[in-house]
């Protein structure tokens, strides 16, 4: 009974030049290990997970990409959204999916685009929260303890009073503001959402009844026409007009079901270059390299890759992230990782597509 549905819909646009519109973060090799973040997430779950009953929900343009890097999947795996509308209206269409096809499914969210350190660590992580969802009407997450006020994240309190390794959550608070989020850490009994959920089908149905009542109807209409020759027309036609939100803000913030397992393994998010250079072996002076042929001298803390065949010279640079990719080559300060974003915005606006 057990089911994954794998997040790849997003566009990782802090890691650009690599990751583009066309060909986001999930579908590369970010790590230089040989495997997409999408293959390495995959075949995580499938220790876990029968294969067959992996999802990936993904935008309609990267459904190549998909059977490309899964060979082993099949269409009905394969749940294409024609746009984007945030995390809420995906998973609710693909529970509804999956309760039709089994209606005592337990399964897991998870983005397709995370590093995760100890693998057997997730998977004991994920089998304690599928025991305790097969037979509890709760939302499980996942939580990492905080190290400084992100403002990204969500921020999970639980109840400390038991000493339990599942915990009662008392409030779940999406993105709070940095005072906020500084509170939370000086209080002690705070985790971020590591944005990896289990539950029922069930459970997780009723809680969009309940707290997205409007969304719930809208999905739910096409019921008869899922997992039939029937559910294209019926997504083209209504998935675009759903309430854009994600599953923090719809239904983990107005739920008092959810319970939360300190995650035992190490977690890192990839959102950034900087976070990317974090996870990865440095050389002696503290260089990152991917996929790249290198001659340093006087380079230290930066964060490169280029192509396999290419050899890169650097001499005299401290703490840059340099991308080279085809027709674009990014040397950019470490310390404004977050403004490619920005620049990205600039580059669509002078040169036209990425
Ligand atoms: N299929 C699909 N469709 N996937 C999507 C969509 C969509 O419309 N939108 C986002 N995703 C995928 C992203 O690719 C990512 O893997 C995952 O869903 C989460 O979306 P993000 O946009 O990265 O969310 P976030 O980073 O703002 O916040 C979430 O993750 C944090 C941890 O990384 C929240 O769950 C936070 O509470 C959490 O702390
Ligand atoms: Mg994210």
């Amino acid at each position: 009974n057990y089911y994954a549905i794998l997040m790849a819909g997003g566009v990782g646009s802090r890691f650009w030049p690599i990751s583009t519109q066309d060909f986001p973060k999930q579908f590369h090799d970010m790590l230089g290990t040989g495997d997409t973040l999408i293959q390495k997430t995959f075949h995580r779950l499938a220790q876990l997970i029968p294969k067959e009953n992996i999802f990936i929900l993904t935008n309609e343009r990267y459904n190549d990409l998909v059977f490309e890097q899964l060979p082993e999947i099949t269409q009905r795996q394969v749940v294409l959204e024609p746009a984007m509308r945030n995390t809420a209206p995906c998973i609710l269409y693909a529970a509804l999916k999956i309760q039709k096809e089994n209606p005592d499914a337990v399964m897991i969210v998870a983005p397709s685009d995370h590093w995760i350190e100890d693998e057997q660590a997730f998977t004991n992580n994920v089998q304690q929260a599928f025991d305790f969802c097969g037979s509890n009407n709760a939302l499980m997450t996942l939580g990492i303890t905080p190290t400084f006020p992100n403002t990204g994240y969500g921020y999970i309190e639980y109840d400390n009073t038991s000493g339990d390794s599942i915990r009662k959550v008392n409030q779940f608070r999406e993105k709070p503001n940095y005072e906020t989020a500084k509170s939370f850490i000086k209080q002690g009994n705070f985790l971020w959402n590591a944005g990896i959920f289990m539950w029922s089908v069930k459970s997780v149905l009723e809680a969009f009844k309940k707290n997205q009542p409007e969304l719930f109807q809208h999905f739910k209409n096409g019921y008869e026409a899922y997992n039939t020759e029937k559910e294209g027309a019926f997504i083209t036609e209504n998935y675009a007009k759903a309430e854009n939100i994600s599953i923090d803000y719809a239904v983990m913030e107005k739920s008092d079901n959810v319970y939360v397992i300190p995650a035992t393994f190490d977690w890192n998010d990839l959102g950034t270059w900087g976070s990317l250079y974090d996870k990865l072996d440095k050389d002696d002076t503290n260089n990152a390299v991917v996929n790249a042929k290198t001659l340093l001298e006087d380079a230290s803390g930066n964060m490169i890759r280029s192509n396999k065949d290419k050899l890169v010279v650097i001499d005299g640079l401290k703490d840059y992230i340099v991308v080279d990719k085809d027709e674009v080559l990014l040397i950019f300060p470490k310390t404004k990782e977050q403004d490619i974003k920005k620049v990205l915005q600039n580059v669509k606006a002078n040169f036209g597509e990425e």
